[in-house]
């Protein structure tokens, strides 16, 4: 039987949690609009629900938690918006930083970095580097991410690296150039904020991920919400393209 190359050839025990969740978290613009507050507001609200869920993850025993915060299409918000979130990482890095390495959490920040205010990135390095042993929990930030720039600079960085690379490279030659090489693929996704759709999130990484949707805007988004996304996560079938009877063999052996 032919057996093309696959990363996702191990299933999950059924019931289990997640062990990468990853997050677009949405709404926090209307969550501030429908308070009659500028979204920025929205924004702010936003970071303390991250430490919430930050809490939750790490009380649940999620290895992985990975955020969108900033994709590589916000840049087209107004640029007093822009500014605004970039203040609000800026001061984030700085106050959280300390705080994630005292809880033994691991810091990881994936997109293209260059074309932020250089103390983000000194902020970024810095953070990285002091949280680079620790085993805990590890937290990633998307900033400005897209999924088809990761995979783009992926090509381009395996293109630099073997000069004579062969045409019939496989997915796992490609794969460890992408910018989350250093975790598992996302179990579980999850969208706040109402909207259907990954909006350039991890696109390769998502291949086989469960996807959960809730309206609840982000701030609106506690422990409570994050049970019931673990909870239907749980309930789901996670074939990789075999047969529920098949799975149900592999479970008895
Ligand atoms: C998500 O909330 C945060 C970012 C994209 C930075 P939004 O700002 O997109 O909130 P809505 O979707 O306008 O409510
Ligand atoms: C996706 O939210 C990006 C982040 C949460 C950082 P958007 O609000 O930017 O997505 P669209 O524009 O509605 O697809
Ligand atoms: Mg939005």
């Amino acid at each position: 039987m032919p057996q093309g190359p696959s990363s996702t050839p191990e299933i999950p025990e059924t019931g289990s949690v997640p062990k990468h969740i990853a997050i677009i978290m949405d709404g926090n613009g209307r969550w501030a609009q429908s308070r009659y507050m500028p979204r920025i507001a929205g924004h702010k609200q936003g970071v303390e629900t991250v430490r919430g869920v930050i809490k939750a993850c790490m009380e649940r025993g999620v290895a992985f938690l990975t955020l969108f915060a900033f994709s590589s299409e916000n840049w087209r918000r107004p640029t007093d918006e822009v500014t605004s979130l970039m203040q609000l990482f800026l001061g984030a890095l700085e106050q959280e930083i300390a705080k994630l390495h005292e809880n033994g959490i691991r810091f990881k920040v994936i997109g293209d970095i260059s074309k932020f205010d250089p103390k983000i990135v000194e902020f970024i390095h810095l953070g990285e580097q002091l949280t680079a042993n620790n085993t805990r929990l590890t937290f990633t930030i998307a900033a400005n991410y897209g999924g088809r720039w990761d995979i783009m600079q992926a090509m381009r960085k395996m293109m630099a690296q073997s000069k004579d690379l062969p045409l019939n490279f496989e997915e796992e030659s490609l794969a460890q150039y992408l910018s989350m090489s250093y975790a598992p693929e996302p179990d579980l996704f999850i969208r706040t904020g109402g909207e259907y759709r990954v909006s350039n999130f991890l696109l390769w990484q998502l291949a086989y991920t469960e996807l959960y949707f809730t309206n609840t805007l982000w701030p609106d988004f506690d422990e409570h919400e994050l049970e019931l996304a673990i909870q239907s996560y749980q309930q789901r079938e996670r074939r990789f393209g075999r047969t529920s009877e098949q799975l149900q063999m592999l479970l008895v052996r």
